[in-house]
């Protein structure tokens, strides 16, 4: 059998895939255009994408042989899965391997921007720094403060539970009772808008969606606290961009740390001249453990994909119960 991968992803999950297939990577190092994707499926039974390719019906009705989807990344809003399913075409994701490396980045994030690292650095490098002074690069305390975890999945929780050294009061919002929360750090479901009245530092961990696009917009930042810091390892269009530059630029909330955009790759100008929010190039899960991990997970889903199997993070398992 044949697998086309949109990208070079790192060797151990190229190997195991070249074990068993035929392997067909993109050989350039750019995403691809849709048109391109359509034109390198000719012919093959699984397709290996990431979430920077849009995988909509167009693509997956285009090859006739198509069997698998598995997609290089935790979040799959780019794959649509009506169109995979409606085809009897299994979709995997790649849960679990990125789980601490993800909520690392939104603590990395969320001491960067309370503690103003990346400005303070600029301005040291600069030659600014002209010694210790008493209101020189002020930010916000963590210890004992009130933590809001928007979503409290896997990486929700993981990102909740690291904040048991700094003595956090912890909120959550999600559709369920998190016990693991609940029962480790006494930490509270609540509705949004006490979340955001009451937190000092808050961060998203849902998953896009109908419910969840632009679920952070002008109401919401306004509802939060002056010195609250907003961070988003999920995806961008959780959140109002255009919003955001607002509140920030009028100083509704202190500052906010983003890994993801609305437009992405695009950033608007407005965004990247404020002083107040560090920007990260979508590399939450960029550690050479965790790629790699993700690269044998997804080859695995591709190889029991193609045999017939349930791939083991498959995220439309009623393909298999018709
Ligand atoms: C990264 O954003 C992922 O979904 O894995
Ligand atoms: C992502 O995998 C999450 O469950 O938070």
């Amino acid at each position: 059998m044949k697998v086309f991968a949109t990208r070079k992803i790192p060797e151990p999950g190229l190997n195991l895939l070249r074990k068993e297939f035929e392997v067909k990577i993109n050989p350039y190092n750019r995403v691809l255009s849709k048109e391109e994707i359509i034109e390198e499926l000719k012919g093959k039974d699984g397709l290996l994408c990431l979430l920077t390719d849009p995988i909509d019906k167009d693509v997956i009705d285009s090859e006739p042989k198509l069997k698998m989807i598995a997609n290089y990344a935790v979040g799959y809003d780019n794959v649509d899965i009506k169109a995979a399913t409606d085809r009897g075409i299994p979709v995997s994701n790649t849960p679990g391997v990125l789980t601490d490396t993800t909520a690392e980045m939104a603590w990395a994030l969320l001491f960067s921007v309370a503690r103003r690292i990346v400005e303070s650095d600029e301005f040291t490098r600069s030659g600014r720094f002209k010694g210790w002074a008493p209101m020189l690069m002020l930010g916000q305390d963590v210890t004992n403060k009130t933590l809001g975890i928007i979503g409290a999945g896997r990486i929700g929780t993981a990102f909740a539970l690291k904040s048991k050294g700094f003595n956090m009061n912890v909120l959550y919002v999600d559709n369920r009772i998190n016990e693991t929360l609940e029962n480790e750090l006494d930490a509270k479901k609540v509705d949004l808008p006490l979340l955001l009245r009451e937190s000092d530092f808050i961060s998203l961990h849902v998953s896009l969606n109908t419910a969840t696009y632009h679920m952070i917009s002008e109401k919401e930042l306004k509802m939060m606290k002056k010195n609250a810091v907003l961070i988003n390892t999920s995806r961008g269009p959780v959140i109002n961009e255009k919003a955001l530059v607002k509140a920030l630029k009028e100083k509704w909330i202190f500052g906010a740390g983003l890994d993801v955009y609305e437009h992405e790759p695009e950033i608007s100008d407005e965004l990247k001249k404020l002083e107040n929010i560090i920007l990260q190039p979508h590399s939450a899960s960029a550690t050479i453990e965790t790629r790699t991990k993700m690269a044998i997970t997804a080859a695995e889903n591709m190889i029991a994909g193609l045999k017939g199997e349930i791939p083991p993070n498959c995220v439309n398992t009623e393909v298999f119960k018709r």
